[in-house]
């Protein structure tokens, strides 16, 4: 599957170099949004090492998780530019928006800087957002 294929181009980046195994859950949880039980046991196979060894380490770090987060995302820079634009203002309103049904990440910088506060849903860029902008924002995650 491309999965596979993805957890092998992972691991053969990594397999040389001395400690791989936290570069390489890293990377799968990068770009899975989780290190999941099968996942565990490929790169236990890759690294040649058990797979209680590989899920005693993705359990010990709180920043791998077991499955993906289904909750849509939405994405507010917090970094210097937007900072001084006012968004720590408005983190309230979406955080309140928010609740429990969608994840605010916080990022550094969308390249937005002169347009700020900024944030990113999917593709989707939006600036200039004030508390009730974020708000929409938020709801329609
Ligand atoms: Fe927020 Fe650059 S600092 S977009």
């Amino acid at each position: 599957s491309d999965k596979s294929e993805t957890i092998g181009d992972i691991i053969a980046r990594h397999h040389g170099q001395e400690g791989p195994l936290l570069p390489i859950l890293n990377d799968v949880q990068a770009e899975f949004g989780c290190v999941d039980s099968e996942s565990e046991a490929m790169i236990a196979h890759g690294l040649n090492i058990s797979r209680a060894d590989v899920h005693g380490v993705v359990s010990f770090y709180h920043d791998y998780k077991s499955e993906a987060d289904p909750r849509p995302v939405v994405q507010v820079c917090r970094a210097e530019a937007c900072k001084a634009r006012g968004v720590e203002r408005i983190i309230d309103a979406a955080t309140k928006a928010a609740g429990e049904r969608v994840k605010i990440e916080t990022v550094y910088c969308l390249g937005l800087c002169s347009a700020g506060p900024s944030a990113r849903t999917g593709d989707d860029l939006h600036i200039r957002l004030d508390a009730d902008g974020i708000t929409k924002l938020v709801e329609n995650a």
